[in-house]
């Protein structure tokens, strides 16, 4: 039999802590023995992170909303078939900081271009390979946003400076894709406190890995 590893993506709008939870969750899991792979999107790799660089810079703001959503799906196919995808199938456990979820929220959604739109192109991105499990890190948009304001060493890109209301919208549209996708999407309340989420994280993650291996 093919060996398989497993897919675990996070997602969630800015300043929900995912990064440094995911983390701490990847650092365990290591401990634990397993074969883990940290990335993030857009980036992990040098194509899709020069692409990440192009996306993100402050000083594109006349970047269209399909150019930006065509470019985080051209991030996603190099990303995928050079590193997730090879990862996968040696049987590794891949956590990605960010996959399809963030382009329908953002982009489907909170731009307004469609989430049908949207799939349509990461379709043809990614074709059949979607995450195992997604976890959605679910916060109040201001507090988030408060959370970066108060990091003053963090760079605020792009997307940071958007405003309140579409950080709202991006907030809905992750909320209608776990209604959409409950088997996949674990919706987690980022609101607590980093040892707290990082324990209910871990408790989801680890239910599953025992049930594959
Ligand atoms: P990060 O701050 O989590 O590294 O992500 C970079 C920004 O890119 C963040 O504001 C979310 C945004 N983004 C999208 O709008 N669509 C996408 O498909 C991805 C992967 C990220």
């Amino acid at each position: 039999m093919q060996k398989r590893g497993y897919f675990i993506t996070s997602e969630g709008p800015e300043g929900a802590g995912k990064t440094t939870v995911m983390n701490l969750l990847g650092d365990k899991l290591k401990e634990e023995g397993y074969d883990v792979v940290m990335t993030r999107e857009p980036g992990g790799i040098m194509i899709s992170e020069k692409i990440r660089n192009i996306i993100l810079d402050n000083e594109h703001i006349m970047m269209e909303s399909r150019t930006e959503a065509l470019l985080y799906a051209a991030a996603r196919r190099q990303h995928l078939v050079e590193k997730v995808q090879p990862a996968i199938d040696a049987g590794k456990i891949v956590i990605c900081d960010r996959f399809i979820d963030s382009s329908l929220a953002y982009q489907g959604f909170a731009r307004g271009i469609g989430v049908q739109e949207i799939l349509a192109i990461n379709k043809f991105a990614i074709g059949d390979t979607m995450p195992d499990k997604t976890i959605l890190f679910d916060i109040e948009p201001s507090v988030g946003l408060a959370r970066i304001n108060a990091h003053k060493n963090r760079e605020k890109n792009r997307l940071d400076v958007e405003s309140l209301m579409f950080h709202e919208k991006v907030r809905e549209g992750y909320l209608s894709l776990a209604d959409q996708y409950p088997e996949r999407i674990e919706v987690i309340d980022a609101s607590c406190s980093v040892e707290t989420v990082l324990e209910e994280v871990y408790k989801v993650i680890k239910s599953q890995l025992e049930i594959i291996r």
